[in-house]
């Protein structure tokens, strides 16, 4: 089957006099003075393109006049050039094939606004949408960005396990994976009879794995789907989410800090520049003030604290933050925010968190108080990224290990990678859901991702 053109080549073309066939989904139908006027939507970009079809089309009475909102058409006809505003070129229709009606009576997507909620509840249709239409061509945008840059930049992109049996950030919500059936999960050690002969679940975090590439191969990355059984009803969180987690051999924390906002100035500029139109449907009606934030972004650097530097900032601030500030608490959305949003004016790199609120494999500092951590915080989200130096020297993992109570067997290979050509290495991961809020503005995190996982919630 030959592939028909698309509505964006067309407006990019934009050559007049061309005969072209588009497929795509009726946004609206006008009829006046003999005509009729269809707009329709293929999803290669925001814009419809203008159909006009004469009342002299052989079904003009029999299926044009009935023509709704959502039904599917091919259209065959000559490019002309556009009397209307807003379009530099139109289609005067040589045929109209429909090819699947939608009832206006059920079809639940009207010409007006439907609020985002509701559009959650019809997740096979929403993305027909403008709004829907627009992050999901944002989102691919920035897929696809990842990918650009970390190729340019010598990565080897490394396909790393969703099931797995380590749980890299030892908050214990992974999702166990088993082939038993629940009542057969029992006993002292109810997985020896499991499919794998010990527990396994999805995985929280590509890092341990993406590590022993990086040990190989100096510069991987692993972009894949994340799961966390973590209760958080929030707008920024998901069960099922992706990230991208980069690991650099021979790097300290200052390489991880300076890669991870080379990559965001990088994947904003891609964003600015190859998605202006759908952005500017998201600075019209979803976030006032967003291409500047965007710009500012990419021109501007990132503010450095340490924690501790953050800590007195939040202490100084005299603000009535709903968690109470002092040095040793994990900074939540609220002092992240403040951070940015009102301290800097830009994003915030927030380093050498104290050790006991952050995972084992972290590097120790020498003040034995706090680990080679980074976070950057952006406004509206709060944490983007989270990334550290990782430990390098044996004895030191190994006594973070016990102090985590991790099983030293089971974590054997890890070990292992210090035992045989260790080098300081560091990475970071990129929750890449709150990187599309970020630059579209979205508000709620399951508006960004196709098919939103979250406690209570898993519809299709
Ligand atoms: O800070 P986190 O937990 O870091 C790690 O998993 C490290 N292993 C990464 C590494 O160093 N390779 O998660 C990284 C990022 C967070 O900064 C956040 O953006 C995102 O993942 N994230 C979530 N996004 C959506 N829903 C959730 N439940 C998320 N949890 C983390
Ligand atoms: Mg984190």
């Amino acid at each position: 089957m030959r592939l028909n053109t698309r509505i964006l080549d067309i407006l990019r073309q934009q050559a007049v006099g061309e005969t072209v066939t588009i497929c795509g989904w009726l946004r609206t139908r006008r009829d006046s003075g003999g005509l009729s006027f269809l707009e329709i939507n293929d999803g290669s970009c925001l814009a419809n393109l203008q159909v006009i079809v004469e009342d002299q089309l052989d079904n003009y009475e029999s299926e044009v006049k009935k023509l709704s909102t959502g039904c599917s058409l091919r259209v065959q006809g000559a490019l002309v050039a556009s009397p209307a505003k807003g379009q530099a070129v139109e289609v005067r229709a040589a045929s109209i094939e429909v090819i699947g009606w939608a009832d206006p009576e059920t079809y639940p997507l009207q010409k007006k606004r439907h609020s985002f909620e509701f559009l959650r509840s019809i997740a096979h249709l929403r993305s027909r949408t403008n709004a829907l239409g627009a992050v999901t061509r944002v989102r691919s945008a920035l897929s696809f960005a990842i990918h650009r840059f970390f190729h340019q930049q010598g990565f080897l992109q490394v396909h790393t396990p969703v099931i797995t049996t380590s749980d890299c950030e030892g908050a214990g919500e992974m999702f166990t994976v088993t082939a038993l059936e629940p009542g057969q999960l029992q006993g002292a050690a109810p997985f020896a009879g499991d499919f794998f002969g010990r527990r396994a679940g999805l995985t929280v975090s590509g890092q341990l794995q993406a590590e022993i590439y990086a040990l190989s191969h100096g510069l991987v990355y692993t972009f894949g789907p994340t799961f966390r059984a973590e209760n958080s009803n929030t707008s920024r969180h998901l069960a099922e989410f992706w990230m991208l987690e980069p690991e650099m051999a021979f790097c300290d924390l200052a390489g991880d800090m300076a890669m991870a906002e080379t990559m965001i100035k990088a994947l904003v500029a891609a964003a600015l520049d190859e998605c202006a139109a759908d952005l500017a449907l998201f600075e019209q009606h979803v976030a006032k003030g967003l291409i500047d934030k965007l710009t500012l972004v990419r021109d501007r650097p990132f503010v450095h604290f340490t924690y501790t530097e953050a800590v007195a900032e939040l202490e100084r601030s005299g603000r009535g933050f709903e968690f109470p500030v002092q040095w040793g608490i994990d900074l939540q959305a609220e002092h992240e925010r403040y951070l940015c949003e009102e301290v800097a004016g830009a994003p915030v790199i927030v380093t050498n968190y104290p050790e006991n609120i952050k995972p084992f494999y972290m590097r120790l500092d020498d003040d034995g108080r706090t680990v080679a951590a980074m976070d950057i915080l952006v406004a509206g989200i709060g944490e983007l990224v989270g990334g550290s130096q990782r430990e390098e020297r044996y004895d030191v993992l190994a006594a973070r290990m016990a102090g985590a109570g991790l099983d030293r067997e089971q974590y054997g290979w890890y070990l292992d990678l210090r035992r045989y050509g260790s080098v300081p290495h560091a990475g970071f991961g990129l929750g890449f859901e709150r990187l599309v809020q970020f630059v579209t503005g979205m508000q709620n995190i399951r508006d960004v991702i196709p098919f939103p996982r979250t406690p209570g919630s898993a519809p299709c």
